[in-house]
């Protein structure tokens, strides 16, 4: 018998459940409230400097770490939101999206054998990558809100009892994918204590830092004094922007952080596409007023399809950040998330993702009573994937 031509780090992953729910969506011409990506454009302006670059030659390779003067507009960017000094020169990486950087930081800083502590639901990335260096990731799980707490939250003992001698860094996610937590913080002080007391360096994923709604407020954590000297921030455009497709982020950490990350990246891409690092810039300078607009906008698409997954008989906590629902569908009598989302897709014409997927096999049934809706989609999407939910789960109710 011939082995498989898989090596053994990837031979546990199968086809995404993107692929396999986009998959069904698109033969059962559902309405895909699925995959994490706006149906929209991004601005004309960032479009236009785009192509101005192409015609202005702007085509070779660019610097390992990142254009200059994007490099400058990142620590510009992060001065202007968060009072954060960045030296672009030596605390600033770009990389092909969120999804290289978070790949380079674990590379940069994490050995085999080393332990990873993240919360779950996780961005299923960080699960990959951790096996990719041979690591083992200790996964604490968000509990649902409930009567004692207003928000997606968790319990300050399971995650101190996650550290130990071997513990090497704690992923962080705020905006959280998929439950909405923007950490406190009073939170993030727990967190970074936890990570003083063991030495554990932190790195933090923001790639929702500008879809968050009021009262709620991005805490970046490396703004939090205990973080600051051992977090790596991880953003990207895509989500900030509306352009998912262009795949620019970067790390901004302290120089010796950001040293190991960048020893990573440069034998991972090297460098990121130029003509859209010069657009990037420009994008990152947009004035606040974009900013603003944008979590408007995203306000207003939340509420629409809170109302209408309510109606439909889906009850769901507001999240205070990201463009995500997390609905209860325990009280519906599917034996699972996966069989209420394969139902979803083919019977009533709406795809959704099942957040089992997003947890380790020892939690997975922790997710198995949620589906996840997103709301980065326009208002006539938002409105006919509600009717055909309101319609479609009449009987279940
Ligand atoms: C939490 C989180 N991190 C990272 C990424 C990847 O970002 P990028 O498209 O910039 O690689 C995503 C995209 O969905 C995400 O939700």
């Amino acid at each position: 018998m011939s082995r498989s031509p898989a090596a053994e780090r990837v031979s546990r992953f199968g086809t995404t459940v993107f692929s396999e729910f986009s998959a069904l969506a698109l033969k059962h011409g559902a309405v895909n409230l699925g995959q994490g990506f706006p149906d929209f454009d991004g601005p004309e302006a960032v479009k236009e400097a785009a192509q101005r670059a192409i015609r202005d030659g702007v085509n070779q390779y660019a610097m390992g770490m990142g254009a200059k003067d994007l490099r400058q507009a990142i620590a510009e960017h992060a001065a202007r939101f968060y009072g954060q000094q960045v030296n672009p020169d030596t605390m600033v990486t770009v990389t092909s999206g969120a999804t290289e950087a978070i790949l380079d930081v674990i590379l940069g800083l994490v050995d085999p054998g080393d332990e990873v502590v993240a919360f779950e639901p996780f961005y299923d990335s960080y699960d990959a990558n951790i096996t990719f260096v041979g690591a083992k990731a200790r996964y604490v799980p968000l509990r649902p809100p409930d009567a004692q707490h207003a928000t997606w939250w968790f319990d300050r003992e399971e995650v101190r009892a996650a550290f130990g001698p071997r513990t090497r860094l704690l992923i962080l996610n705020t905006p959280h994918n998929p439950t909405g937590k923007v950490f406190t913080r009073e939170e993030l002080e727990f967190l970074g204590g936890l990570c003083a007391e063991h030495d554990v360096k932190v790195l933090s994923d923001e790639v929702y830092e500008h879809i968050v709604f009021a009262p709620a407020r991005h805490v970046r954590p490396s703004t939090v004094p205990v973080l600051a000297d051992r977090t790596v921030t991880v953003s990207s455009m895509g989500k900030t922007f509306s352009l998912t497709g262009w795949k620019i982020g970067w790390v901004i950490a302290p120089p010796s952080l950001r040293d190991a990350v960048q020893r990573a990246h440069q034998f991972v891409t090297f460098a990121t596409a130029s003509p859209l690092q010069v657009a990037t810039a420009a994008a990152l300078r947009l004035p606040d007023s974009y900013f603003q607009e944008l979590a408007t906008q995203y306000l207003a698409r939340r509420e629409k399809l809170l109302r209408g997954l309510k109606e439909a008989g889906l009850p769901a906590h507001a999240p205070e950040g990201s463009y995500f629902i997390l609905t209860n569908i325990s009280h519906l009598g599917f034996p699972d998330d996966m069989a209420f989302c394969r139902h979803l897709v083919t019977q009533v014409g709406v795809a959704a993702i099942p957040p089992s997927v997003f947890y380790s096999p020892e939690h997975r049934h922790l997710g198995q009573g949620f589906a996840r809706f997103a709301f980065c989609k326009t208002d006539g999407v938002l409105d006919e994937g509600v009717r055909r939910l309101r319609e479609g789960l009449t009987k279940h109710r």
